[in-house]
């Protein structure tokens, strides 16, 4: 921790997506830890879990949202807007964080899960960002993005979820040049397996693979968006796998992908 709190530009406000456990919930910890002044704004259907804590929640203001739901999601962004206006002047991070996952063979047994993948990991993202942008121009701060190691290249057995980080990272890339010279920073963090409740909320029975702790792929994502990261992927083994992907032919990666993760997420699909 004491290395991200010199690094973090003195925030004013931070609005995160999927606070309620998580990954979402070690950012606003991590927030609350280094800069313990600084207001955070949940937006998810839960609010954030019990186990961080009576001061913690009491901090944390909890906008309740499903962000599928494009009405909720507007009326939401109505209520950050208004929550914004009453937080202290100064920048303001908004992490796009929340998400979920579909596994196994398209399009499985409940199509409406892809769709709802496409919802939450892609249109919620895009609709709250330019609903927010405005206030973040104005205000400074930027955009931290929630992509996956699986953005990277197809992934069969996970074809819209991966399709939906591919989008994720593509779409932040190229609004981070759109915006080069507006002083707001635009990162795309894009991890590999980490231990949350992502797996078993999509259904399977275990994690596919070794992962990372929440916190530690939490702090590697705010230094990466403080550091003005373009995308950055935590943990060495995913950096040497999402590199050596690059390297393929698209077809060929899409292969390996296909190999891989029937042996690493087989055992554990539903
Ligand atoms: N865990 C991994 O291995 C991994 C790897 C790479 C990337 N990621 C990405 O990391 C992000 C966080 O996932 P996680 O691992 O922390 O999983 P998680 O523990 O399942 O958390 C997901 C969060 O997203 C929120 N969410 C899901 N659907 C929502 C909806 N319809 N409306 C509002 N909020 C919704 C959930 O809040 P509510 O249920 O309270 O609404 C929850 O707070 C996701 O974007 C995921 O794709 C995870």
């Amino acid at each position: 921790m004491s290395l991200l709190a010199p690094t973090l530009p003195d925030l004013a406000a931070a609005v995160v997506t999927g606070g309620s456990s998580g990954l979402g919930e070690a950012f606003i910890r991590l927030l609350g830890r280094v800069s313990p002044a600084v207001p955070v704004c949940n937006l998810s259907r839960r609010p954030c879990a019990e186990k961080t804590g009576a001061t913690f929640q009491s901090a944390v203001h909890h906008i309740p949202c499903d962000l599928a739901d494009a009405a909720a999601l507007a009326r939401a962004a109505d209520a950050v807007a208004a929550w914004l206006a009453a937080a202290p002047a100064g920048p303001v991070l908004l992490v796009n964080n929340a998400g979920l996952g579909s596994f196994g063979r398209f399009p499985g047994d409940d199509p409406g899960r892809q769709l709802a993948v496409i919802d939450v990991n892609v249109r919620a993202v895009v609709d709250l960002t330019a609903r927010l942008l405005p206030v973040l121009r104005l205000r400074g701060g930027g955009v931290l993005n929630v992509a996956s190691v699986v953005a990277y290249q197809p992934t069969p057995y996970a074809a819209v979820y991966g399709a939906s980080k591919a989008f994720l990272l593509s779409w932040s890339l190229a609004l981070r040049e759109e915006l080069r010279g507006s002083g707001l920073r635009v990162t795309a963090c894009c991890p590999g397996t980490t231990a949350t409740g992502f797996f078993a909320a999509a259904g399977l029975r275990g994690l596919p693979g070794a992962a990372m702790g929440a916190e530690d792929v939490a702090r590697f994502a705010l230094r990466a968006w403080a550091r003005d990261r373009a995308h950055a992927v935590p943990g060495l083994p995913n950096r040497v796998m999402t590199w050596a992907g690059g390297l393929l032919p698209r077809t060929t990666a899409a292969r390996v992908a296909a190999l891989v993760l029937r042996r690493r997420a087989g055992p554990v699909l539903p």
